[in-house]
């Protein structure tokens, strides 16, 4: 049983090797938190993308989806509250002159000490066996109730002086708990500063006339100032929806954890606007939509939990998470979030032009509320793909590496091998590949013998394999192997267009949203 380290070291390792994913300009030896997708993740992305457009935007009457631009009006991010509030509070190490989020060096610090509880019951739990009650033994085990007692209490002084935005506090609490530089060991800390985390560019080509211009830190925002555009022109009625998937840029100071956290990443985000008064109704109902859209790709039930927001940022009114147990533990990988009529107001101030719905139904003219459903496209992929990856011990004895994707998701749908390079098989097999490719991606391979091909395409998460034999000459038929199973039946050629568009079509996938 390998650790989570080593789980989420091969994660990355496999993404390289196998074509998914590479460090960006890793000929210059790279640029920290920033990924280029390769020849089979752009593929693996793309399908991602679609299976999100399908669900929320062809699958709703009342939802349509655009495609805003990635400069906006420097305003835009005066009125959504950027300019001011999309910061970080940041620390330097004197020593090493490492920069770190102070928030983040305190919450690693609380991590260790639910680490240390979670050991406690973890070897509890192997003495007692069945009868082991995790629950009773949390809440009555003295070292354990120490652990998360002091681990509540570090969070909540975090939150009260970030809230209050005392970083004076939060300097003093890192130097109260001891935390040093894990690069230097010293504890020799600058102040704390907030960090404003938009990317800063320019527009125009003489010096004095160009404009400071933001590189989006999100997608929303080209959301909310279409809002009017889009509803008169889509003769939109309220409850409705507008959707975008696209790159949004944010200057991590803590970027790791691979795709997970990125300067460069990408967006799919909904804004549903709702008569006021309505807004908690359907931000319950679309948590429960799109938990049902993770849970429709078949990655497992207890891979997903919601994390409800005490603590809610200015303008909402509520607001959850959807986390992944990703290799490095439960994650935020989506947000639901309950935002009010604040960003359609705060354009409307900022730009003198209304914003607004005349609602035949109640006879008057008000700001629509919005609830937003807001994704990670990477932390979707990396979620899909840990998960995939698995290492199979055979009946054999043998091991292999097969990559159990969704396959609606996977990159390439069927590769075609002909058994032998020779005797008119390669012929055949291209006939195949060239009947199939207006349908689906597929791959051709003829090097190697045949286990070795079908390994190759299990790395790569292929679900079908079809191989052209000597019998294929007499009567038409190949034999197709599937993924998961290794099982392989012998099917007629005109047969292999329905059996591969049952397992793979999206419409099937989605039927269990
Ligand atoms: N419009 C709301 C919004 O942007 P957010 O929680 O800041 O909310 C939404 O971001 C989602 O975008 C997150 O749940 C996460 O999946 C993804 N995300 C945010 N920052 C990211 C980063 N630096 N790298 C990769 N994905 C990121």
């Amino acid at each position: 049983m390998k650790n989570k380290d080593d789980i989420f070291k091969k994660v990355i390792s496999h993404a390289k090797e196998y074509g998914f994913i590479f460090q960006s300009s890793e000929i210059y030896d790279g640029l920290s938190a920033v990924y280029d997708y390769a020849q089979y993740g752009a593929e693996l992305k793309n399908n991602i993308r679609s299976y999100w457009w399908k669900a929320m935007v062809q699958m709703n009457e009342n939802i349509v989806g655009i495609d805003a631009a990635i400069f906006m009006h420097p305003t835009t991010w005066k009125a959504s509250g950027h300019v001011d509030a999309f910061n970080d509070p940041l620390i330097d190490n004197k020593d090493s002159k490492k920069r770190y989020r102070a928030d983040v060096l305190i919450e690693d610090y609380a991590e260790k000490l639910n680490q240390k509880a979670e050991k406690e019951i973890a070897k509890a739990a192997k003495r007692f066996g069945d009868s082991f009650d995790r629950e009773q033994f949390v809440s009555t085990h003295p070292r354990v109730i120490k652990y998360l007692a002091e681990k509540e209490d570090v969070l909540k002084r975090m939150a009260l002086a970030l809230d209050n935005e005392n970083l004076a506090d939060v300097k003093a609490l890192i130097e109260e708990l001891g935390i040093a530089c894990p690069v230097s060991g010293s504890k020799n800390w600058t102040d704390v500063k907030q960090f404003n985390l938009m990317f800063g560019t320019k527009l125009g080509a003489s010096a004095d006339s160009a404009m400071d211009l933001y590189l989006r830190p999100e997608t929303a925002q080209g959301i909310f100032v279409n809002f009017s555009n889009v509803q008169k022109t889509g003769r939109m009625k309220i409850p409705f929806g507008i959707a975008q998937t696209g790159k949004a840029f944010r200057n991590e100071i803590v970027a790791r954890q691979f795709i997970f956290r990125m300067r460069e990443f990408e967006q799919m985000e909904m804004q549903f606007f709702v008569r006021p008064g309505e807004e908690i109704k359907w931000y319950d109902h679309w948590k429960e939509k799109r938990l049902n859209w993770h849970l429709s790709l078949g990655l497992g039930k207890e891979k997903y939990r919601f994390h409800d927001h005490e603590k809610l940022a200015h303008y909402a009114n509520a607001a959850a998470d959807i986390e992944f147990d990703f290799p490095f533990g439960f994650k935020e990988l989506e947000g639901i979030h309950s935002r009010t009529d604040f960003d359609l107001k705060a354009h409307e101030e900022h730009s003198g032009k209304k914003l607004q719905y005349f609602d035949h139904e109640v006879n008057k003219s008000y700001v629509p509320y919005v609830v937003e459903t807001s994704i990670g496209l990477d932390r979707m992929f990396l979620a899909v793909f840990s998960t995939a990856l698995q290492d199979e011990k055979l009946e054999d004895g043998s091991e292999r590496v097969v990559l159990k994707l969704p396959s609606v998701l996977a990159p390439v749908k069927a590769s075609v091998l002909p058994l032998v390079k020779k005797d008119g098989l390669p012929e055949i097999a291209r006939e195949i590949l060239d009947s199939l490719k207006y349908d689906f991606n597929v791959n051709y391979d003829e090097k190697d013998a045949i286990g070795r091909r079908y390994r190759r395409q299990d790395a790569i998460g292929t679900p079908f394999c079809i191989t052209v034999d000597h019998e294929t000459k007499e009567d038409g038929t190949v034999t197709i192997r599937h993924r998961d199973s290794m099982e392989q039946k012998r099917v007629k050629i005109s047969d292999l267009r329905s059996i591969i568009h049952e397992e793979v079509s999206v419409g099937n996938w989605l039927k269990n949203v």
